[in-house]
């Protein structure tokens, strides 16, 4: 975000701190608690959004150097993402050409070649077969067309896009409808990671989502955590195609008051949150990057997985700076996962029993609204449920 909209943001946020107000939604929203529990909708969204869909695996600081590789096994296919020696991302299915093993796990640096942990047949950074043991075995096998498959995958701002299947082309500037320049200002290549940790939760994947888009409940059911930290019912919202930002306010937003607009350094003020479509919520956290990367799991409604990361603006050398980033992510950590997951939880449950056939979004919650139509649309369901 640049300067000049900084500035244009502060003012919103300081004038619905001032004014109580938040920004608002054009009407109510019903949305069908099919959403969350229906096995048809989780296999279009399998279709559409996982297998059909880029989506941002990861940021540039993941795979800092040539070598450098993450795995991905909740988009669909397994995904190996590396830098190959040129530093250019690529993305393979994680699945040996001899008998399917994985070549790689979890995520690692600086390795020339991928040797698969059953028999040591070895992938080089371009995913090309480099050698077989017991070559003589296998008679006249060509290297070339035995190469880890490759899957499409871009580098643009720091943000790493790959696509599960098929071999058109990812335009991430399209895919970010206007939001490109922004994420730009950034700097995200520039963050390196900190931590990943995956979660598997009871709940549908959108539910996850869902907790971000709006902080009604932040004064009540984080009274004891971020409340003290971020203003409720003061944000802003706005639309960028099926992607979105929300941006709330810290507690410390007025201190912009006694300086010179010139010197407003905005972002250090507010928690941002964007979504990038369909899967990712990636949180500007005032001073580090937060990404959750979601995925259905299990049955595909009822449960998910997903990859929680921090990114810190520069590498963490002291322990001073680690404790810090430790403190960061252990709040994180016990906001969502003791506070809005055990009741998303028994959201999800509570969409078996029949109580109700839709949900309500109010207009205080717009983000919800807008993900929710982008995603009903992606799919190309009717936008609204009927009222019972
Ligand atoms: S399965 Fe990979 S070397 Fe045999
Ligand atoms: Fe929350």
């Amino acid at each position: 975000m640049n300067h000049i909209e900084q500035v244009e943001l502060a003012h919103q946020l300081l004038h619905a701190v001032e004014t109580g107000g938040t920004a608002l939604a054009e009407s109510v929203f019903h949305n069908p608690v099919s959403d969350y529990v229906c096995a048809d909708q989780a296999a279009l969204e399998q279709e559409h959004l996982f297998h059909g869909h880029p989506q941002v695996m990861g940021l540039s600081g993941d795979v800092p150097e040539p070598g450098a590789f993450i795995t991905n096994d909740f988009a669909g296919p397994p995904i190996l993402i590396a830098r190959d020696a040129q530093g250019e991302v690529k993305a393979f299915m994680n699945v040996c050409r001899h008998r399917g093993t994985r070549v790689a796990e979890g995520r690692g640096a600086a390795k020339n070649l991928f040797i698969c942990p059953y028999h040591a047949w070895a992938y080089d950074l371009n995913g090309c077969l480099a050698s077989i043991a017991q070559r003589r075995a296998f008679g006249e096998i060509d290297p070339a067309a035995h190469a880890l498959a490759r899957l499409p995958a871009v580098e643009k701002d720091g943000l790493i896009w790959v696509r599960a299947s098929g071999d058109a082309p990812i335009d991430p500037e399209a895919l970010l409808s206007g939001l490109a320049p922004e994420i730009a200002d950034y700097g995200l290549a520039g963050y390196t990671h900190y931590e990943t940790r995956v979660l598997r939760q009871p709940m549908n994947w959108k539910l996850v989502i869902d907790t971000f888009l709006e902080t009604y409940h932040v004064p009540i059911l984080h009274r004891a955590t971020i409340a003290p930290l971020l203003h409720g019912n003061a944000a802003t919202f706005r639309g960028y195609g099926p992607n979105l930002r929300m941006a709330v306010p810290r507690k410390t937003i007025g201190d912009l008051r006694g300086q010179p607009e010139s010197e407003w350094n905005v972002l250090r003020h507010t928690a941002v949150v964007y979504v990038l479509f369909p899967n990712v919520a990636l949180i500007w956290q005032g001073d580090h990057i937060e990404t959750w990367r979601v995925y259905p799991a299990g049955n595909g409604t009822d449960e998910s997985i997903m990859h929680v990361s921090l990114y810190t603006p520069e590498p963490p050398l002291t322990d001073k700076a680690r404790r810090y980033w430790d403190k960061n992510m252990d709040l994180l950590m016990r906001t969502v996962q003791d506070e809005d997951f055990p009741l998303a939880a028994g959201m999800q449950r509570a969409f078996r029993s029949g109580a109700q056939q839709h949900i309500v979004f109010g207009r205080n919650e717009p983000a919800l609204t807008h993900y929710h139509t982008a995603i009903r649309s992606a799919l190309g369901l009717m936008a609204e449920a009927p009222r019972h």
